[in-house]
């Protein structure tokens, strides 16, 4: 497992190069009007890792925040790609005892959540290497409650996003939640990934584009 995946530098410097990124907004994701259009622009010029054309809504954070199900208070909650942090807000309000531990790899993003969500960890790095951020902040993997992704698997690299669900499925004791979403169930289920049983998915048409929520538990 630990084979598959690649290093921090090297996966960061490729998948940079790969998807044509120039600057710290690439991937631009937020919940403000500011950020929509920065968002806009960026999915124009980078549409691999921004995967959308719109910042998700409340109503999918909430369906998001809400698939994780009953956690223990002191566990750790671990997100994947917040963008400027609509899900993780909605993490936070959702379990106020929990620590929330938020991975993303652009810099002008993990400033802006910094600033706005003190409470929460907010790691600069890629998800690839979920394992070595934990380790960093010396958090066990038996405390990882779930995984919430918001990132856009399908239009990343395929040696990434395989990379990342390794990296999930190293991370998340058995048992547990990873909650995924997506425009396309059906592009998805190709991932079919490895070591994760699926639950029922939801939809969610009150978001721009409707999406999916696809709830999977970590299973042998
Ligand atoms: C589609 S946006 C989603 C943002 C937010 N969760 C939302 O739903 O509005 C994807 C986010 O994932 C980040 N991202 C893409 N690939 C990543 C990786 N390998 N590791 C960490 N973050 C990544 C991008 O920088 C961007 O902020």
């Amino acid at each position: 497992m630990a084979g598959k995946v690649v290093t921090e530098n090297v996966t960061h410097r490729r998948y940079v190069s790969k998807v044509g990124l120039t600057g710290p907004a690439a991937g631009v994701c937020s919940i403000t009007m500011r950020g929509t259009l920065m968002f806009l622009g960026q999915m124009a010029s980078h549409w691999r890792t921004t995967g959308a054309i719109a910042p998700s809504g409340p109503s999918l954070a909430r369906a998001m925040a809400k698939m994780v199900g009953d956690i223990r208070p002191g566990q750790v909650v671990l997100e994947l790609g917040p963008g400027t942090g609509s899900f993780t807000k909605e993490l936070v309000r959702r379990f106020p005892h929990n620590r929330i531990v938020a991975v993303e790899f652009n810099s002008v993003f993990v400033r802006s959540l910094r600033a706005a969500l003190p409470g929460v960890t907010v790691v600069e790095g890629c998800a690839t290497q979920l394992p070595k951020h934990l380790n960093d902040l010396g958090i066990a993997v038996e405390d990882v409650a779930a995984v919430v992704s918001g990132l856009p698997l399908l239009s990343l690299p395929r040696h990434i996003s395989t990379g990342i669900l390794n990296a999930v499925a190293e991370v998340l004791p058995m048992g547990r939640r990873y909650v995924q979403f997506t425009y396309s169930k059906r592009a998805w289920r190709k991932f079919d990934p490895p070591g994760f049983r699926s639950h029922p998915s939801k939809r969610v048409w009150l978001n721009v584009p409707p999406a999916v929520v696809l709830p999977f538990t970590r299973a042998g």
